[in-house]
């Protein structure tokens, strides 16, 4: 004899299905509206956040699949719906831990999210590409991972992550779109294609600002932000922003013979940030027969770690070397990260090495200003 299904054993069933975008059990965020029973069929009503709800196949896919679990029925009819006004309201103010306003979650007492922003003197090092590549390894280590292109001007994080998608809008809410496992917004998702952004200041400011408190990251591991090069407007927003961020300062051989790199890290000393480490980038290229060609000089990524050690007077190392691979920058350009593209490659075991060292550490309290002496016992 067949079971009968209730609506209740329905409602667990649907419990299992996560949005997508809000990683959020589907029956916590109010989008489940109704569970009917007609016989066996099943008649569950779906509010989807927006109408073009990008996710829309999925999550009907998923709740279809969940009901059918339940033992008895024999049919699932979805109704599909929109959430009103007053529902998006909820859900946003659910989102955001019941705090009507915006807040920069990770500035929050409590957060766990540990902040690195990628910084360096110079453009052309490896930024971008150094960033894109831990998001993705931390993101495939099993860290719940988001990205913030900071360099409004020259953003390149939609490319190398391959997003084309557009950040779903919950009013003035946006759900970051997920790429290789990892949550991403630039400002490349905004602008229309070949159209330069022309902003100054404070329309820097605001633009990460947004970037912080209207996106919705969830609970994230670890945020990773792509600055721009030097020391400019947007490195001193988002030091402003995001006090405890930590910066991880990405150097060439080259420009760290030219010392550009140093003032990245340097301003570490006024925005009393923490600087974890240096990463050297295209610290050589493999040649046929294995041996290491320097191309752009040697000892680059030690020598500025030992002089920002002694500028900041704590302890700065050097986090790892990445060789020049051409393949990293065929796996950038194609939109998947050479650690996902060709994870056997030196710069990506290199890459990879680096993610999991940053990826282990505490989010510690270093740089943060907590009015207080520490006591040591
Ligand atoms: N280790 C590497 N091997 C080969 N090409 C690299 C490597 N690192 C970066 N690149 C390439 O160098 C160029 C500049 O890198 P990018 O990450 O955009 O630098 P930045 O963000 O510092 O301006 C890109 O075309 C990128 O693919
Ligand atoms: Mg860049």
């Amino acid at each position: 004899m067949v079971p009968m299904p209730t609506a209740d054993l329905i409602r667990d069933a649907l419990a299992t299905v996560i949005d997508p975008e809000i990683r959020r059990p589907i029956t916590e965020i109010g989008m489940v509206r109704s569970v009917d029973l007609d016989g066996a069929v099943a008649v569950i009503g779906i509010d989807l956040t927006t109408q073009g709800c990008p996710m829309r196949d999925r999550i009907t896919g998923d709740v279809e699949a969940a009901a059918r679990r339940v033992e008895g029925v024999a049919e699932v009819r979805i109704e599909l719906g929109v959430m009103s006004d007053e529902q998006r309201q909820g859900l946003r103010a659910q989102l955001r831990g019941g705090k009507p306003e915006p807040v920069i979650q990770f500035t929050q007492p409590g957060s766990m999210t540990r902040v690195y922003a990628i910084a360096s003197g110079k453009g052309g090092v490896g930024k971008s590409t150094v960033t894109a590549n831990l998001a993705a390894a931390m993101a495939a280590d099993g860290l719940k991972v988001g990205v913030l292109d900071a360099d409004i001007f020259g953003f390149s994080i939609p490319g190398m992550l391959g997003v084309t998608g557009q950040p779903t809008r919950i009013d003035d809410m946006l759900l970051p779109p997920l790429a290789h496992d990892v949550k991403a917004v630039s400002i490349g998702m905004f602008v229309p294609e070949g159209q330069p952004v022309v902003w100054r200041g404070p329309m820097l400011h605001r633009a990460i600002e947004q970037f912080l408190a209207d996106v919705f990251w969830g609970d994230l591991d670890v945020l990773l932000l792509d600055l721009p090069p030097g020391t400019g407007d947007i490195a001193i927003s988002t030091a402003q922003l995001l006090p405890h961020a930590e910066i991880v300062v990405v150097t060439t051989p080259q420009s760290a013979a030219a010392g550009v790199a140093e003032r990245a890290g340097a301003i570490a000393t006024q925005t009393s940030q923490n600087v974890v480490g240096v990463v050297e980038n295209m610290a050589w290229l493999e040649q046929p027969d294995g041996s290491r060609l320097p191309l752009f000089g040697e000892g680059g990524g030690a020598t500025v770690a030992s002089r920002l050690s002694s500028v900041l007077g704590t302890d700065v190392p050097l986090l790892g070397q990445i060789p020049l691979d051409i393949r990293a920058r065929e796996a950038g350009d194609a939109g998947t990260p050479v650690v996902l593209a060709e994870p056997g490659s030196p710069a990506a075991e290199a890459m990879r090495e680096i993610a999991r060292a940053l990826g282990a550490r505490r989010r510690g309290l270093a740089g943060r200003s907590l009015g207080v002496t520490p006591v040591r016992r």
